[in-house]
């Protein structure tokens, strides 16, 4: 982590920001996630001030109001008071696509992909995802999880307190069932918040390849009920794309999935086209990528405007993966938005397709790539990549009840964070009101 510096506080800290520029609370009469215009609503307050007590949000207003409160009055001498004075302050990132269980970068693939090889050919000619399965068999759990915890801090440091973390580079019972044992134990030495899921599906192993239904039948029978028995994750995905999983077996993994308690979610029209309406037939909390969507889908996924939040879908944009492998095309984030599909933005950092850990960064190429604006950029990152990990009534915004979560930028003006390009302006965060501090 570059300038941030962990101040482990007791929960019973009572913490006051005040003098906050431009305070993004997200907070809306809006509910479910962020439709069509909702999502220019960024909730902003000039001037602002916050209070957290025991890692809850109690209070959100103008700092003149906080400063009269006469609670506060009284209590001053064990307030822990931070002045944010020029600086912008919003909820700390939700992260809800990431892949950190993995040992090392690709650098094979990105040379072949810098002489013009695609991402799919490098795949079939034996790179891509299945050259990291070695390296996480070989791996120790503890070596695993240091891994998954460097890429947790490098994403703290960016203002991220939420993060959504997948196994995948397994790709066999002990090695996925590892993995996601580390993702939990590097958990426990971070302090934001982790979602575990399961993605056994993300490519058929080698000594599986052309077999891709009995490998199916080992995700399913094997890898969905030890993951859910050991409580080691919370949502099941599958790659279902060209040269990945087929549609038939996305539905397959989703069954098993429902029928042993976990969530579902899953990589869908990354590299082809493939109709979503069957998959959103399982309520997944999210589908990822959408590169190649149709007039069809987006329809259904705006069609859910009406359901309860629990069983709506989050449209996930991933632009890291179309940045670093140099296509010239992007989601139709416009569209998508425009249409009413409620859209989240998210680093999908890994080491195959988007080596970032970087939510501004990611926030930047939204704007510049794909025409959102900064605040649908932000309320992207915050609410609705809450919503995508179905934690909106903990996480995404500023409003009393909710995790203290915060990001400190040190910028004045919130359409500064996507504007300088990979800027590293998080001057610090909070994580339930006891998190970090830049020094
Ligand atoms: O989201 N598309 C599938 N999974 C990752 C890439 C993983 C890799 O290449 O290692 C993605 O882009
Ligand atoms: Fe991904």
């Amino acid at each position: 982590m570059a300038r941030t510096m962990l101040l482990r506080k007791p929960i019973e800290s009572v913490l006051l920001l005040v003098n906050i520029r431009q305070l993004l609370t997200l907070s809306s009469p809006a509910k479910g996630p962020r439709r069509g215009r909702d999502l220019r609503d960024l909730g902003l307050i000039e001037d602002g001030a916050v209070l957290s007590v025991g890692g809850k949000i109690v209070s959100v207003g103008a700092t003149k109001d906080a400063l009269r409160d006469s609670w506060l009055r009284k209590n001053r001498w064990k307030v822990r008071e931070i002045d944010c004075k020029d600086k912008v302050v919003l909820p700390g990132f939700v992260d809800s696509h990431t892949h950190p269980a993995f040992t090392a970068p690709r650098l094979v693939d990105f040379e072949q992909r810098i002489a013009g090889a695609t991402y799919e050919q490098i795949a079939e000619a034996g790179g891509g995802i299945r050259s990291s399965v070695e390296g996480v068999r070989q791996a120790s759990r503890s070596a695993l999880a240091e891994h998954v915890l460097g890429g947790f801090d490098a994403m703290l440091a960016q203002g991220t307190t939420t993060v959504e973390a997948k196994s995948g580079y397994g790709l066999n019972l002990d090695a996925e069932l590892k993995s996601l044992e580390a993702i939990r134990d590097a958990a426990r030495q971070w302090p934001g918040t982790v979602v575990s899921t399961l993605l056994g599906a993300h490519a058929v192993p080698r000594e599986y390849e052309g077999r891709e239904h009995k490998y199916v039948r080992i995700v399913c029978h094997e890898m969905v009920p030890r993951a859910a028995e050991g409580k080691l994750a919370r949502f099941v995905d599958v790659f279902c794309d060209r040269g990945a999983f087929s549609p038939e077996s996305a539905e397959h993994i989703f069954l098993a999935a429902r029928e042993h308690g976990l969530g579902v979610r899953a990589h869908v029209c990354q590299l082809s086209h493939c109709e979503i309406a069957p998959l959103l037939k399982y309520d997944p909390a999210s589908l990822d990528h959408l590169d190649h969507v149709s007039d069809d889908d987006i329809a259904a996924l705006a069609a859910q405007s009406t359901m309860s939040p629990a069983y709506q879908t989050v449209a996930t944009l991933v632009p890291g993966s179309n940045y670093f492998l140099g296509l010239g095309r992007f989601p139709d984030a416009r569209r998508m938005i425009d249409s009413g599909v409620p859209v989240a933005l998210a680093t999908d950092y890994n080491p195959g397709t988007s080596p970032t850990a970087s939510m501004p960064f990611v926030l930047s190429l939204a704007c510049t790539h794909m025409k959102m604006t900064p605040a649908e950029a932000i309320a992207a990152a915050t609410i609705n990549g809450a919503h995508a990990l179905r934690l909106a009534e903990r996480k995404g915004s500023i409003e009393p009840g909710k995790d203290a979560d915060l990001a400190i930028f040190d910028v004045a003006d919130y359409r500064e964070i996507p504007y300088w390009i990979a800027g590293d302006r998080c001057a610090a965060v909070i994580v339930a009101g006891v998190g970090n501090v830049a020094g």
